[in-house]
């Protein structure tokens, strides 16, 4: 062999924790409603607005033959669900689901319940696009001017990946919250998770999950209640919305451009994650916006409303059933404890002052009242695999638990980094990846992943959790990608990262054994103060971009227009880099005047070194 490797089976290194792998759930690429969140019927509450996506009105995925209107007056069903149908009339409402339709299989039963106040007959059918019965009707007869849920159970007749739920009423009355659940939920459970996307999550045996973003969390954060209206649109996530009966939880303007609706809440998230034998790592709004918002709340009854619901999740997920919050997690179902452990306060925050003076403040609440919840840091916004000395810095000299550092780059940096954490302070705050990803679905960055998580595990007494990002994409509707899981209405199939993961997780040793390498080894080229890149980032703003190849010589170089290579003064260029194969590509979105060209690196090797100048 021209290489030995030595292992000291008797030297100690690290111990490997068990949550030492874990997932990341946020609800990007539709991965909520129409993804694990079983639900088959879209727009369930007629609540869909314009706000949330241009186009989307609250009759969105349905089809009325009759009259019906979508209404936001005093009958409706609760302050939360606003919207309701009013229906004239024998109508006959049918909704379209996601992607192809609704998945149904051949003998499977399906829960249907629908709120209706009014009294008739109300009819629900599984068909076909063009009306063709899939399954015998169940009749509800409805009765009183009181709103009142009505429940039946349909059994699918055929297979179909693109049936319908058509509803029909007999005459007038008032409808909401029209659900339609698969009986066959992963572990069964009532408004429930999808089973094949539930299982593949669980195949993985993560050792966390991380929920709800990402990006969704942050976003909005400085948005009061709207108090006229009583009602949360583009509002931050928060938790106390997505909790208690499904129908009193509103919906809301999702961060990734559609509607979310909060079915799939942390009560679930809690259950899933238990369900899994997973840890769960609620991450909170530190109302400070981070992707490309750099907002941050001046309302301090608002930050301190944030505050106090952090300690209140504490309580809602820990708290004994005598407690306000723990007596709501029991009437949902669960009296035990979740056994809730950690929470992460924001994410990705380039607002580095402002994320601070907060992060204190959430910090000293939650330890004055939990000292045993170890509370998450941030290390500021994904600055393309960077040091982030902003935040972390200040965490270093605070002496923060742990901080969530993320990075999406090429499979190149993934190899040329992987000894990234070996020179990380081992007294130091402890380091949570809590989003990484090599930049495309494709072997290559797989292997990469690979190579790079023996570096984490090798850093295991620094490194203490790390998670693949985003987790889920529904094929029809992509916002980020590369993915983890993909799948449509009926079903789902793992990327080769999914595979990646699944090993290491599957795996997880007890212990790191120090081992060398000596002989022809492929050693991984050092870059010094190179950048990797993004295909997303648009904040971050460069100017002198040179790239070198290992002999040194230049490959590439731009000052972007302002004549200036070597002097390296700044203009403001904005730009997005893409990378594909090895090259990188500048894909123009200037917004200011000076970046016009796109210019494309042809050649494809992966020892080039990257400098640019970041001046914002
Ligand atoms: O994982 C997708 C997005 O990437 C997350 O929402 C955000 O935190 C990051 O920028």
């Amino acid at each position: 062999p021209d290489y030995t490797i030595t292992v000291d089976p008797a030297a100690t290194g690290a111990a490997i924790p068990r949550s030492m792998y874990g997932v990341f759930f946020e609800d990007i690429n539709y991965a909520a409603d129409g993804g694990l969140y079983a639900e088959l019927v879209r727009n369930r509450s007629f609540e869909f607005n314009t706000t949330d996506a241009s186009g989307y009105n609250g009759l969105t995925a349905w089809t009325v033959a009759g009259a019906a209107v979508v209404t936001n007056d005093a009958q409706r069903l609760n302050e939360r669900n606003r919207n309701y149908l009013a229906v004239t009339g024998a109508t006959t409402l049918t909704n379209a689901g996601y992607n192809t339709g609704l998945a149904v299989r051949r003998s499977d039963r399906y829960d249907f319940s629908v709120w209706a106040r009014g009294s008739t007959t109300i009819e629900a059918t599984l068909t076909t696009a063009d009306g063709t019965a899939l399954s015998a009707p169940v009749t509800i007869a409805a009765a009183g001017d009181a709103w009142k849920k009505y429940t039946g159970t349909l059994r699918a007749t055929a297979t179909s990946d693109a049936a319908r739920l058509t509803v029909r009423t007999a005459g007038s009355v008032l409808l909401d919250e029209v659900s339609l659940f698969p009986r066959d939920t992963y572990r069964g459970r009532a408004n429930g998770l999808r089973k094949d996307l539930a299982q593949k999550v669980a195949d993985l045996k993560p050792g966390f999950v991380r929920f709800p973003g990402g990006c969704l969390v942050n976003t909005g954060s400085m948005y009061s209640y709207d108090a006229a209206n009583n009602y949360p649109r583009a509002r931050s996530y928060q938790w106390k919305d997505t909790v208690g009966p499904v129908e009193t939880r509103a919906t809301n303007k999702n961060f990734w451009g559609y509607n979310q609706s909060y079915g799939l809440g942390y009560y679930e998230y809690f259950q899933f994650s238990e369900d899994i034998g997973a840890m769960p790592l609620p991450v909170l709004p530190a109302l400070v916006t981070g992707c490309g918002q750099n907002r941050a709340t001046v309302d301090e009854a608002l930050l301190q409303r944030h505050i106090q619901d952090a300690l209140d999740l504490i309580e809602y997920a820990n708290g004994p059933v005598t407690s306000t919050w723990g007596r709501l997690r029991a009437e949902s179902g669960h009296p035990k404890p979740f056994g809730l452990t950690t929470v992460a306060v924001g994410n990705e925050e380039n607002l580095p002052e402002e994320y601070w003076a907060n992060f204190l403040r959430f910090e000293s609440a939650i330890k004055a009242k939990h000292p045993e919840i170890t509370v998450v840091s941030n290390s500021g916004p994904d600055d393309q695999g960077g040091t982030f000395e902003n935040l972390w810095a200040k965490n270093r000299e605070h002496g923060s638990d742990m901080v969530d550092e993320h990075y999406y780059n090429s499979p190149a940096w993934f190899l040329q980094n992987n000894k990234r954490y070996d020179a990380y302070d081992r007294n130091g705050p402890k380091v949570f990846l809590g989003e990484y990803a090599s930049l495309d679905n494709k072997l290559y960055n797989s292997l990469a992943e690979a190579a790079y998580m023996t570096g984490l595990e090798r850093n295991a007494d620094v490194v203490k959790m790390a998670s693949y990002a985003p987790l889920l994409a529904n094929i029809d509707n992509v916002q980020w990608k590369p993915d983890m899981i993909w799948f449509d209405n009926d079903e789902s199939w793992g990327s080769t990262s999914y595979q990646v993961q699944k090993l290491f997780m599957n795996n997880v040793g007890d212990r790191v054994l120090p081992s060398s390498a000596t002989g022809n080894v492929l050693q991984p080229k050092p870059i010094t103060g190179a950048i990797g890149l993004s295909t997303w980032r648009t904040a971050a703003v460069y100017d002198d971009v040179k790239v070198t190849r290992p002999d040194g010589t230049v490959l590439y170089s731009d000052d972007f227009g302002d004549g200036n290579a070597d002097g390296w003064t700044s203009v403001t260029n904005r730009g997005n880099w893409a990378v594909t194969n090895g090259a990188y590509t500048q894909t123009t979105t200037d917004t200011e005047d000076t970046m016009v060209k796109a210019a494309t690196i042809g050649e494809t090797d992966y020892d080039y070194t990257l400098k640019a100048t970041k001046t914002a």
